[in-house]
């Protein structure tokens, strides 16, 4: 056993390899080890408090102590610890979640099918976009669009239409050459000189379109789109962005996939980002705050169409063979089976609404600071965009690490935050965050924001 370094503490964290680190600095300063949860805050080895201001990672709505969950997860454990959804089988709870979840998403989404992750879902998308059109004698119908910026996941697939090259690079992927790009509808980063919102998104669209036509609508199955790029540094869409691009995907026979892994449950205000920019999705991708990130589950749900095709193609072949051990398992589903109680019981969509004002008025007082090119927000969602030269819109020099420097001494001040890739700083508190939490937030922000000047 001689390479195992030597423990300086109890807690020798050597073993994890750290997702989405720089793994070489990790080595010389090893992670923030945390060990408990309360309310919006977490608190490290050493007992100091941090707001989390990112809900962890878009996930604990509930923060991180709620008793009804754990209640939740011990009952099912007593009463069926596990079981799947193979072979005409399933799970009560899991039977109960997804009619839960159909009543509850936007009309036409009949059929929900489990994963455990937001990657795994987006795959599984995939996979019935593909399968949908064998099934319909379509089999040229393939590619997928995905656009600059997005954040879809990081396996195979998922990682493939991602459009962000840290998640890319080294990896070989995209993977395949069924993936296609679209435009990010980011207006302040890429509208052009003298040109509206209304202009930029009829351009928007009309570049979508060229793209379809470029490529051929017969060889295009679906296209690919949070409600809200959580990851590309939490880009809002310009009003009528997606009734416009919907309406060319609907002209030719392209399936709109809405990845609401962050926007799902409350997140924008309204209970899906596909209600808030009236998008009419044929599938939609659910995670993180379905269990308030208190155990993993994915879902997909699927239009009824879909479903109906998929159905009659399964006859055909014996079987619709696609599942995963553990999707739909009962734990996670009874977790989320109560998390959805309590959006109910606490009326979420009002707490979020009572408390956004507040929240988007504290993160646009930072408009007119000389370090910040553009504010962003919505629901109780947003991100400040660092900028070297305001007027000119130039970003600062990445090698520079001007987000990852300010998240660090937010971390100081007992705040976590996120930096996004051209020194995006986002902001997704837990959606039961009152008044006085948000206060708290600020003033900690307010003091690493004053110490980068
Ligand atoms: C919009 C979106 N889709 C998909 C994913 C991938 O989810 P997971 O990390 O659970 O695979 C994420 C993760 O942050 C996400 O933000």
């Amino acid at each position: 056993m001689s390479f195992k370094p030597n423990s300086i503490s109890a807690l020798d964290t050597t073993y994890h390899l750290h997702p989405y680190t720089n793994l070489k600095a990790h080595e010389e300063n090893g992670p923030l080890v945390i060990t408990r949860g309360e309310g919006v805050r977490v608190f490290d080895e050493n007992g100091k408090d941090y707001i989390e201001g990112l809900s962890g990672l878009w996930c604990a709505s509930l923060g991180f102590n709620e008793p009804r969950l754990v209640k939740a997860a011990q009952e099912q454990m007593a009463s069926l610890p596990f079981y799947h959804s193979f072979s005409s089988k399933v799970p009560d709870v899991t039977a109960k979640l997804s009619q839960k979840l159909v009543e509850i998403t936007p009309d036409g989404l009949d059929r929900a099918l489990f994963c455990n992750s937001g990657s795994e879902a987006n795959d599984t998308a995939i996979k019935l976009a593909w399968y949908y059109n064998n099934a319909r004698g379509k089999p040229e119908k393939k590619k997928i669009i995905a656009r600059e910026k997005a954040y879809h996941g990081v396996t195979i697939a998922s990682g493939s239409l991602t459009g962000l090259a840290y998640a890319q690079n080294g990896f070989d992927l995209p993977a395949s050459d069924r993936i296609l790009r679209a435009g990010c509808p980011h207006f302040y980063r890429y509208g052009i000189d003298g040109e509206s919102e209304e202009e930029f998104v009829t351009r928007k669209a009309e570049e979508l379109e060229s793209l379809i036509l470029a490529e051929g609508p017969d060889t295009i199955a679906a296209m690919f789109a949070e409600p809200i790029q959580g990851a590309g540094g939490v880009i809002i869409p310009p009003k009528g962005y997606f009734p416009k691009i919907q309406a060319i995907l609907k002209k030719y026979d392209i399936l709109l996939v809405a990845d609401e892994v962050i926007c799902g449950f409350g997140r924008t205000g309204e209970m899906f980002g596909s209600t808030a920019f009236e998008i009419e999705p044929d599938m939609m991708t659910l995670a993180k705050q379905l269990s308030s990130g208190y155990l993993p589950i994915s879902a997909l749900m699927v239009s009824d169409t879909i479903y109906q095709t998929i159905k009659d193609r399964s006859a055909e072949l014996g079987v619709f063979g696609h599942g995963l051990t553990y999707g739909g398992h009962p734990v996670p589903c009874a977790v989320a089976l109560e998390v959805l109680k309590i959006y109910e019981d606490r009326d979420i969509l009002s707490q979020v609404n009572a408390v956004s004002p507040y929240f988007q008025e504290r993160l646009k007082s930072y408009a007119d600071h000389p370090m910040v090119g553009e504010v962003r927000t919505t629901g109780l969602i947003g991100a400040i965009e660092l900028s070297a030269d305001k007027d000119a819109k130039t970003p600062f020099d990445p090698t520079l690490g001007i987000g990852p420097s300010l998240v660090k001494k937010c971390e100081e001040h007992g705040l976590i935050l996120r930096a996004m890739p051209g020194d995006c700083i986002a902001f997704c508190p837990p959606l039961i965050s009152e008044e006085p939490d948000l206060e708290e937030l600020f003033a900690r922000f307010d003091k690493a924001m004053g110490e980068m000047e």
